[in-house]
């Protein structure tokens, strides 16, 4: 398959969890994890979300200050992105959204719409649309299948273990599935920053071949 080098970036608590059974939005970790979440979009020529994480951090998908703004990617299952979203209202790189169902969303007229599925979108970026990074910024069901695909080249994460969440609800980095992932993915470390002022460390990780 064809796809563009991927990384994702996610933080999580102490035991797992990206966000609480209250599915409260990111931003409970420091204002330097939310640099660095900055920071790492800034080598991307694309950044993408699934549509739960988009609704939830009302996300604009952009960097401050970068001429070129990358591409802004959603994946959904139903189209169902009100067309009043921040995403559209906010200038930033094109829009485009995967819509692995059969529905057509009604919604501003620069948005490009696909349909299909994931491992094809990614092939599209690749060689349709010129991308050479992309990078999540979660949520857990969208890095799930893109750890399906075995297609994470590369693992940011914030450890956050100033938070404990619990809940059956609150989804981890592979989202809330009871499965195992079809098999193992071994990832190396590469960047290692503990935070003990914050209670936090950064973290990275490429894939191990
Ligand atoms: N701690 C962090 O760093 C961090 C980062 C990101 C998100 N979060 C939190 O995580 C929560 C959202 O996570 P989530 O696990 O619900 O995941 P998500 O992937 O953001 O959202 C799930 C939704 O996205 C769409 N989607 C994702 N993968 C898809 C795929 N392969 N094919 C088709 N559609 C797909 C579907 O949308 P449709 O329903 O439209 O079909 C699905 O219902 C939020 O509370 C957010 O605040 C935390």
């Amino acid at each position: 398959m064809s796809r563009p080098w991927i990384s994702t970036n996610l933080a999580i608590s102490a035991d797992g969890k990206i966000s609480s059974v209250a599915r409260r939005p990111s931003g409970w970790t420091s204002r330097e994890d939310h640099a660095r979440l900055l920071q790492l979009r800034e080598s991307a020529d694309a950044l993408i979300v699934g549509r739960g994480t988009l609704e939830s951090d009302r996300m604009t998908l952009t960097v401050p200050g970068k001429p070129v703004q990358p591409l802004r990617c959603v994946v959904s299952q139903t189209g169902r992105i009100s067309a009043d979203h921040p995403l559209f209202q906010k200038p930033g790189g094109p829009v485009h959204l995967l819509v692995t169902g059969g529905s057509t969303p009604d919604l501003p007229a620069e948005v490009t719409i696909h349909h299909g599925s994931l491992a094809g979108f990614l092939e599209t970026l690749a060689m349709g649309l010129g991308v050479r990074h992309l990078h999540c910024e979660g949520g857990g069901q969208l890095i799930r299948a893109l750890a399906e695909l075995d297609a994470i080249d590369e693992f940011h994460v914030t450890l956050a273990g100033h938070a404990l969440f619990g809940g059956m609800e609150a989804p981890t980095a592979t989202g809330i599935g009871v499965d195992f992932l079809p098999a193992s993915l071994d990832f190396a470390l590469s960047h290692f920053e503990p935070r003990p002022d914050m209670g936090e460390c950064f973290l990275s990780y490429r894939r191990a071949q």
